[in-house]
């Protein structure tokens, strides 16, 4: 079970990398990223490097305002790490020691806006916020938390509805916080059609489980009502709201109309679907990576990632609403 939810713990962490990769070259000062990427409490040492490179390039996925060292490694390997927040506070406690839950992300972030502000004044620090570019993904882990406690006939659980509703509120709550502290470009990523990885499908019938996926759809769905809430009561935000959904769907739907051969079987693991065990040195290996959109039980491989940043930075509504991520950083 634990490595089961590392897996899906991580599973975003890639595709978040990978687009902000993509938006490395974007005219924003920095890019932020919150959410269900992993914490790396090594890089508390923000001002220091920062010092004399107000202007920097790529980005900090570890950990609210970290340094970006200009290796897209980085991200990567600390993605693989610990493990994910949720956006409400106690998601992910249950399997892992420690993780940072949102709100908590979002008070570290406040430190770094003062230090920000110490360094840079407050004129210019807020002018450097206000264009930076904050790229939240977050959501995932409370689903297959609660599909954890389901399992496990917790009987204080919420109805499904009830979960959705806490959870948008508690979603606005943290963007609102973001906001007054000086965000106004949010890029925020959709959950993906986590009912139909490898894992849940082995561990269900063999097809995708639709209720997963329907809470995943009705989540983003949420979500473009709270953006809208929001927006209208504070001046100034602009976001793009990624329907990683809609994209990851027709993937795994016609996977051979952009190149895959396999969109159910992990590329890397064991047992059914790939997906029984780990990926580890001991774990069968697909021979062509390529070909297949799941690199494990729920992680997607490197190319199915970055179809997916690719789609969320510069495709249509379809994709990215009201307006795709190039789009937001170029206003
Ligand atoms: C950032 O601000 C916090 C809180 O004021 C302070 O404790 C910390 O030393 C500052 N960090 C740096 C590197 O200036
Ligand atoms: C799951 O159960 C734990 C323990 O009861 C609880 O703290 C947590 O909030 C629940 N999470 C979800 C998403 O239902
Ligand atoms: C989400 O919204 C779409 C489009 O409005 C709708 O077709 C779909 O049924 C909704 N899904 C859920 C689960 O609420
Ligand atoms: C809009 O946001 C306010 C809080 O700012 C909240 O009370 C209200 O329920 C929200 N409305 C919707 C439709 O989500
Ligand atoms: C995969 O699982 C099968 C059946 O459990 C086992 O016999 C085999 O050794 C495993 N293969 C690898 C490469 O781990
Ligand atoms: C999305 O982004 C691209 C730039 O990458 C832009 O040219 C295009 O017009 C946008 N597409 C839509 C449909 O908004």
């Amino acid at each position: 079970m634990t490595n089961r939810n590392t897996s899906c713990f991580c599973s975003l962490s890639l595709l978040l990398a990978t687009l902000a990769f993509h938006l490395a070259d974007a005219a924003v000062p920095a890019i932020f990223v919150f959410g269900d990427s992993t914490v790396d409490v090594g890089t508390n040492n923000f001002i220091p490097e920062c010092r004399g490179k107000a202007n920097f390039r790529y980005y900090g996925i570890d950990y609210p305002g970290s340094v970006p060292t200009g290796r897209f490694s980085n991200g990567y390997n600390s993605a693989d790490s610990i493990g994910g927040s949720g956006i409400i506070d106690t998601t992910g406690f249950q399997l892992f020691t420690k993780v940072v839950p949102m709100r908590e992300q979002i008070q570290q972030f406040s430190t770094v806006c003062g230090n920000l502000t110490e360094m840079l004044g407050t004129e210019a620090a807020a002018d450097m916020l206000s264009k930076s570019l904050f790229l939240i993904s977050v959501g995932g882990n409370d689903l297959f938390e609660y599909q954890l406690n389901m399992s496990q006939n917790d009987p204080n659980l919420p109805e499904a509805q009830e979960l959705l509703r806490i959870l948008s509120s508690t979603y606005q709550i943290h963007l609102r916080s973001l906001y007054d502290l000086g965000a106004r470009k949010f890029g925020i990523v959709g959950i993906a059609p986590i009912g139909c990885c490898p894992l849940e499908r082995a561990h269900g019938t063999g097809e995708c489980n639709k209720e997963m996926n329907d809470l995943a759809q009705a989540f983003f769905n949420a979500t473009e009502v709270l953006l809208l809430n929001l927006s209208s009561q504070v001046q100034d935000m602009k976001y793009s709201l990624g329907n990683l959904y809609e994209i990851a769907y027709e993937v795994l739907h016609n996977p051979r109309s952009v190149g895959f051969k396999e969109a159910q079987t992990a590329c890397c693991g064991n047992g059914s679907y790939n997906a029984e065990s780990p990926c580890n040195r001991d774990a069968k290996l697909c021979p062509h990576r390529r070909e297949y959109v799941f690199w494990d039980a729920i992680h997607p491989t490197e190319r199915a990632a970055k179809l997916a940043a690719r789609a969320l930075f510069g495709g249509g509504a379809k994709y990215a609403t009201p307006v795709n991520f190039s789009q937001l950083i170029g206003d």
